[in-house]
């Protein structure tokens, strides 16, 4: 396989595990310098970084909770001056906190919203101020997810945000276009990694949710990383602005019995 991310550097938000690590993993065996941030865990995230350098790859792990403004733009500043310069941004922080609407605190709010939207947000210019200052094209892929568009009860601060991402992502790409930068999300169906380790644990919950998954397995990482490698190769040129949903038929499983 001809390596598509050859000489690229990529940013990605929370790469020290799940999806962002199978993205990271992806883009190395693709040829692109990867760095990674984390909120915390400092060993066990310099531990990955290592992992990830382990067949000849460049890759860095950089302390930084996106929900402050000022680390994420250290983030990509740091990242540009470790690895020369900054082509690609992958926006995969993200957080959840299960609460029925009347329950939920000002807390909750602000915990999902200030990674989820705020963060993102903030980090997305950080990342276009710089293209635009160095005259460079770029490519931004979000994470997002099936719930940009398919509703969760008890999860409605991370739907608004999810839904949030689906706006600016289209605005951003009418704005954005002319630079020859181009942003798209991807939105997962459930995907095997520690943010669902409550379901994963519980066999009643898992079985139910197999049942409404037309291709009958939860996805892994990788099946997000190939996507993710599309949208930020020269392949995905003419592609900005939209979703790709990744969620083995879930969003519109419907059967009539
Ligand atoms: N797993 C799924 O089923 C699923 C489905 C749809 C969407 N998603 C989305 O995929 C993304 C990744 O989720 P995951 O499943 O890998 O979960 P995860 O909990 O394994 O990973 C979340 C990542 O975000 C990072 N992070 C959280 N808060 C941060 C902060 N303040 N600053 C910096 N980093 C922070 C964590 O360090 C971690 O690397 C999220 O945006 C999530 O909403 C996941």
């Amino acid at each position: 396989m001809s390596k598509r991310l050859e000489g690229k550097v990529a940013a990605i938000t929370g790469g020290n595990q799940g999806i962002g690590l199978g993205i990271a993993e992806r883009f190395i065996q693709e040829g692109a310098a990867v760095s990674i941030c984390y909120r915390s865990d400092g060993e066990g995230s310099e531990r990955v970084a290592e992992s990830l350098r382990a067949g000849g790859g460049k890759a860095i792990a950089i302390q930084a909770d996106i929900s402050k403004l000022a680390d994420g733009q250290r983030f990509l500043s740091e990242t540009v001056s470790q690895l020369g310069e900054l082509d690609i941004l992958v926006n995969n922080a993200g957080v959840e906190k299960r609460a029925s609407f009347w329950d939920v605190t000002e807390a909750d709010y602000d915990f999902v919203l200030n990674v989820n939207l705020k963060g993102l947000f903030f980090v997305t210019q950080a990342m276009v101020r710089y293209l635009r200052q160095a005259k460079r094209p770029g490519k931004i892929i979000n994470i997002s997810s099936v719930h940009e568009e398919l509703p969760f009860p008890h999860f409605t601060s991370y739907c608004a945000s999810k839904g949030a991402l689906k706006m600016i992502t289209r605005n951003l790409s009418i704005e954005l276009a002319p630079f020859n930068i181009t942003i798209n999300n991807i939105a997962p169906g459930a995907i095997e990694t520690p943010i669902n380790k409550n379901l994963l644990n519980d066999p009643v919950k898992l079985k139910s949710l197999l049942d409404n998954i037309p291709l009958r397995r939860l996805g892994k990482p990788e099946d997000v990383a190939s996507i993710a490698a599309f949208l930020a190769s020269e392949e995905s040129s003419y592609v900005t602005g939209t979703t790709f949903v990744v969620d083995g038929g879930l969003t519109w499983n419907y059967e009539e019995q």
